[in-house]
């Protein structure tokens, strides 16, 4: 088969077969999120470019290197969203949500658009999962956003992951730390990139994040952020940490970890794991006390995390997680003749109603066809309609696991009687998954 074209490089389908996954990840991040008072938020998917360069920084690699930025027919320049974060707190603003009374709380799923070089486990459209915290300075946020992040990995049984915290400082301490980098990257002035030596004057931090082997090399040896912090960000480092050890949630303090978003101050954070390769950072995040000042707000100081879908299910997948297979079809109804089938059109619609899934033919097969169908989707329960099920007005119920037969009427009573057999056998299955 030629096809006249195939997905986009870096881009993967979620097929039918596994969508059940995500959906599994994805109810368990909505019920924790809850459970912590998060509130989802949706924003669009493309943004005006200066959202971006401003609030995640225009001396980043997301900005510099992995954008996707358009012209609109319009003349506006707009960005297809690198991440979470910076949209969300656009819409915080835009909305006044800070008048909802602080602090506002939101979670979202989001598609993410980064143009980098293709990996296992990076791609150029990848979605994550977030939770933002707006208008709180104090430690115990730090910690109860941390623990709700560890607490969806406990839930979905993910073990593997290590937290590593760090603090960045403030503006208070920052320019110290700056002066100790440039010192220090300007002996190596003549191996660095030529981004990384634009960065040396403007942000000499973004260095220690640059992808390219020389430059991470070089970066290795350089100053670490922690020796340079004031005494009130490490007190709130202090905070957060005894706030961790509390909860019992475990940790290691990396001094090098800075995060590659211009945004952050103070306490960053990833979750990380040596099970995927090189791409073994699942969750990332931290404190961003100024951004909502540079967007145009007030003084909000504001934190939040975000997790990578793909690479969280990579793991789970990498680890033997098993996660429940989706629901199935509750009931096939086969049919032979027209009216056997407007019969059984009516019927499925019953058990549709109750929230149960049912199916029948909407393809013109024979009753062989139809039965093979009913097996291959894994149908709990089949139903043959023909002639003579027609004429006596009854028909066999099949329970495709055990084979056993019931006769069911099809008349007023037939969802009753089939609700009676499938509760029935559902009932015995759950017994006999208790038992082993
Ligand atoms: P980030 O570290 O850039 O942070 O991304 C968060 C997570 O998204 C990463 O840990 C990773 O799992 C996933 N991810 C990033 N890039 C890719 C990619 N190319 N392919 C697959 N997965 C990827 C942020 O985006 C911040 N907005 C997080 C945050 C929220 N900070 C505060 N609030």
């Amino acid at each position: 088969m030629a096809l006249i074209t195939k997905k986009v490089y870096g881009t993967e389908d979620v097929l039918p077969r596994d969508s059940y996954k995500w959906q599994f990840m994805e109810d368990v991040m909505r019920k924790e999120a809850l459970s912590y008072g998060f509130k989802e938020i949706r924003t669009p998917v493309f943004e005006h470019t200066e959202l971006f360069q401003r609030g995640v920084g225009d001396t980043t690699d997301v900005v510099q290197k992995e954008m996707y930025t358009f012209e609109t027919k319009g003349g506006d320049s707009v960005t297809l969203r690198p991440e979470g974060t910076a949209g969300a707190a656009r819409a915080f603003l835009e909305h006044a949500l800070y008048n909802d009374g602080l602090p506002v709380k939101a979670s979202y799923f989001v598609s993410c658009y980064r143009y980098e070089k293709k990996q296992a486990n990076r791609y150029r459209e990848f979605h994550q999962f977030g939770l933002e915290v707006y208008g709180t300075a104090a430690p115990t946020a730090d910690a109860e956003l941390i623990t709700a992040a560890q607490s969806i990995f406990d839930r979905l049984h993910v073990t593997n992951l290590q937290l590593e915290l760090n603090s960045i400082g403030c503006p208070e301490c920052r320019p110290n730390y700056y002066a100790a980098l440039t010192e220090y990257f300007s002996q190596y002035k003549d191996q660095l990139c030529e981004t990384c030596l634009s960065r040396l004057s403007r942000n000499p931090m973004r260095i220690l994040d640059c992808k390219s082997p020389v430059c991470s090399k070089i970066a290795q040896g350089a100053p670490v952020v922690l020796d340079y912090i004031c005494d009130d960000c490490r007190s709130h480092f202090e905070s957060v940490q005894k706030y961790l050890d509390g909860a019992g949630v475990a940790y290691t303090v990396n001094p090098r970890i800075v995060r590659g978003l211009d945004y952050y101050t103070r306490t960053v954070f990833e979750f990380v794991t040596d099970a995927l390769g090189a791409q073994g950072t699942v969750c990332g995040g931290g404190r961003y006390d100024g951004l909502i000042e540079q967007l145009g707000g007030q003084h909000l100081p504001s934190l939040g995390f975000a997790l990578g879908m793909e690479r969280l299910l990579s793991l789970m997948e990498a680890l033997g997680i098993e996660i429940p297979p989706g629901p199935v079809c509750d009931l096939y109804i086969a049919t032979l003749g027209e009216a056997a089938q407007m019969k059984a059109f009516s019927l499925i619609e019953q058990v549709r109603r109750s929230s149960l899934i049912a199916e029948g033919d909407i393809v013109g097969r024979s009753l062989r066809a139809q039965m093979k169908y009913a097996d291959k989707i894994g149908a709990k329960f089949s139903m043959v309609l023909g002639d003579n099920e027609m004429a006596q007005n009854c028909a066999v119920l099949k329970n495709m696991q055990t084979g056993q037969q019931t006769q069911v009427p099809l008349d007023d009573t037939f969802f009753e009687k089939f609700f009676a057999v499938y509760l029935d056998a559902d009932s015995k299955a759950l017994m006999e998954q208790l038992q082993t």
